[in-house]
């Protein structure tokens, strides 16, 4: 009879994690002077005061670059053998973003590629980087979200141009074993294409083209229809994150910090409610950078370990929504980590 311990699983650990927003603040007050729409209004029906927009010329590849170059240094690492960058505002239509922020990270020829979930897209480039890692093909890989929202919202459309704000975060995951802080614990995904209207930008791509003879300039720009796509984000994040507390074993109440996607904080309270946790135990930091997209998780978690709203050891759930519709949810007990 041997006494050997079996060797854990192999997984994906968290070791750094990076953030960086552009320098420029936009208040309810500078869109209300623009807009029709107030303080009041945006503050009562989502809970953001504030957003950061970044200045025409700065791309999501300048944004991405910095978070990646921070999360790196938070890991001690000083390369990554793939980068998957989120993004539903890529450079360029092609090639993809994260060559580009890869080669400028000095990461040398890794693969690296883009990832296209929307707001669902941290999530899914997490999960991409975890199945590198388990099949044993990368050792370390660099996952980033982030996002120019700026680029794509119309100026004219206030029930979009309140929401959303530009920004990325970062996280470094590495080979270790499933009992280690850090490590991904499990992941739930799914998508349904039956509403790709709910969440668009209608032109530019293959089905409606910029080359038609009439093209409509606002049909360029991002469009939500909110109060549908309300009520799919508190369903399916909730769906999600059941079924992923079922699968690894967790019990809801055992949830010290729940970070849902950052788009309204009514949605993140009635995730809590429905999940049966304390509304201060999910992670709310939308009042400062607003709907972030790609990046909204990992912006939330940069705040909330700054600020001490999670620490090491707490069991952490992490679960997002957005246009696809797609959504997903992992969850991690939180590393000894310092952040960048
Ligand atoms: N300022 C003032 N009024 C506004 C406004 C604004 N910025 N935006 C919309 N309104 C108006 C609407 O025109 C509507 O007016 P009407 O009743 O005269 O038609 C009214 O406010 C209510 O609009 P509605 O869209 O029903 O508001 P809502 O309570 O659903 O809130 C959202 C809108 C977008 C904040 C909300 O639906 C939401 O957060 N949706 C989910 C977003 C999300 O989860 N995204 C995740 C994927 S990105």
């Amino acid at each position: 009879m041997s006494t050997e311990q079996p060797a854990p699983q192999r997984a994906a650990v968290l070791k750094g994690l990076g953030t960086w927003l552009p320098r420029r603040a936009v208040s309810n007050e500078e869109l209300s002077a623009r807009l029709d729409t107030s303080d009041e209004w945006i503050r009562s029906r989502t809970g953001i005061r504030q957003r950061f927009w970044a200045e025409p010329g700065t791309a999501t590849s300048d944004l991405a670059v910095e978070a990646g170059a921070r999360a790196l240094k938070s890991a001690g690492a000083t390369g990554a053998d793939a980068v998957v960058l989120a993004t539903t505002t890529p450079d360029h239509p092609c090639p993809a973003t994260a060559p580009a922020v890869a080669a400028r990270l000095g990461l040398g020829t890794v693969p690296a590629f883009d990832v296209s979930a929307v707001c669902a897209g941290f999530v899914y480039a997490t999960a991409t980087a975890a199945g590198l890692i388990t099949a044993g093909i990368a050792e370390r890989v660099l996952v980033i979200g982030a996002e120019t929202y700026s680029s794509i919202l119309n100026p004219e459309d206030r029930t979009t141009s309140v929401i959303f704000g530009d920004g990325a975060g970062a996280v470094v995951l590495e080979a270790g074993g499933a009992d280690e802080p850090g490590a991904l614990l499990g992941f739930d995904l799914g998508s349904d294409g039956s509403h790709p209207d709910l969440i668009t930008v209608p032109a530019g791509g293959s089905r409606q083209r910029l080359s038609d003879t009439e093209p409509d300039p606002a049909d360029a720009y991002f469009r939500m229809q909110g109060k549908p796509v309300f009520t799919h984000a508190v369903t399916r994040m909730g769906q999600s994150s059941t079924a992923l507390l079922e699968k690894i074993g967790w019990e809801k109440e055992s949830v010290d910090r729940f970070v849902g996607h950052q788009a309204n904080v009514r949605i993140l309270h009635s995730l809590a409610d429905l999940l049966g946790i304390d509304r201060e135990r999910a992670v709310v930091n939308l009042d400062r950078v607003g709907n972030t997209s790609a990046a909204s998780i990992p912006l939330a978690l940069g705040d909330a370990v700054a600020d001490g709203r999670i620490t090491a050891g707490d069991r952490v759930v992490l679960s997002a929504f957005g246009g696809g519709l797609a959504w997903g949810s992992t969850a991690l007990v939180w590393p000894d980590i310092t952040t960048a």
